[in-house]
């Protein structure tokens, strides 16, 4: 708490907390976007939350990353996670494997002395290979698991960063640039006032799941994707909001 009144943090963790209406607000000193330091303070700031707010026997969803790898690099053995099952929030996005919420979701369950299931289906599913996987009792169990966990920790994107990185195919990238799309995260892209613009055909939590969630736990932080997280915060269903400085400078100077 001293070094955070002597950066006027604290501060800022409760303008952001009171202006969105958010249990919690965490944020770490610093730039993820230019310090390597920053992002794993990120990191471990997230998984201190994680560690405080998980129940015995839980399901925790998480999504993947390279800040949400941070988080699960930083998760150690605390006994209530003994009992929890770790689960990627949704299916492949594109992403390569060490950043796909699969590959977090075993590493926090190692990490934290947890267990993990996993959810293996492909990218860039057309609509009948998506309704012909959903009719799979093995694919429609392990998705019902998933649904049932009360806790969802995630990463932000800026929406073109996340695009590029999945590669997006141009025409929808060019009608989400069209459509003034800021930000993304668990799979859904959000424009500046936070309305969700798209939705990647991909399986595993759907919005309105996340929306009902007890903690949804957001881990973001640089000062570009500042904007990007406020676009998430103004769609209204984030509970806790760990991030840095230079982001939240961003968030604060938007409202
Ligand atoms: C992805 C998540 O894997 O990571 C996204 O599915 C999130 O929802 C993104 O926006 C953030 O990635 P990073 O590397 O910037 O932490």
């Amino acid at each position: 708490p001293l070094v955070k009144d002597l950066f006027g943090l604290a501060e800022l963790e409760e303008r952001i907390r009171s202006h969105f209406g958010l249990k919690q607000v965490i944020i770490v000193p610093g730039d993820s976007d230019v310090s390597p330091h920053t992002k794993k303070e990120l990191g471990r700031a997230g998984a201190s939350v994680l560690r405080k707010l998980v129940g015995e026997d839980e399901t925790i969803a998480v999504t993947g990353g390279s800040t949400m790898a941070e988080v699960a690099y930083h998760l150690t053995p605390a006994t209530p996670m003994k009992g929890c099952w770790f689960v990627p929030a949704r299916g492949g996005l594109g992403e390569s494997v060490e950043l796909q919420a699969n590959t977090i979701a075993s590493t926090m369950a190692k990490k934290a002395g947890g267990r993990y299931r996993l959810l293996h289906v492909p990218d860039h599913l057309g609509e009948e290979a998506y309704q012909s996987l959903m009719q799979d009792s093995h694919i429609a169990e392990i998705i019902a698991f998933i649904r049932g966990a009360r806790i969802v920790v995630h990463g932000i994107g800026e929406a073109m960063v996340m695009a590029r990185r999945r590669k997006v195919d141009p025409e929808t990238t060019e009608s989400l640039r069209r459509d003034g799309a800021l930000a993304e995260a668990f799979g859904y892209y959000f424009d500046r006032d936070g309305n969700i613009l798209h939705k990647m055909p991909t399986i595993g939590l759907r919005i309105e799941d996340i929306h009902s969630m007890d903690h949804v736990i957001g881990i973001a932080g640089g000062k570009s994707k500042g904007e990007s997280i406020a676009s998430v915060l103004k769609h209204g269903h984030e509970d806790v909001l760990v991030t840095d400085e230079a982001a939240a400078w961003e968030v604060v100077n938007r409202l």
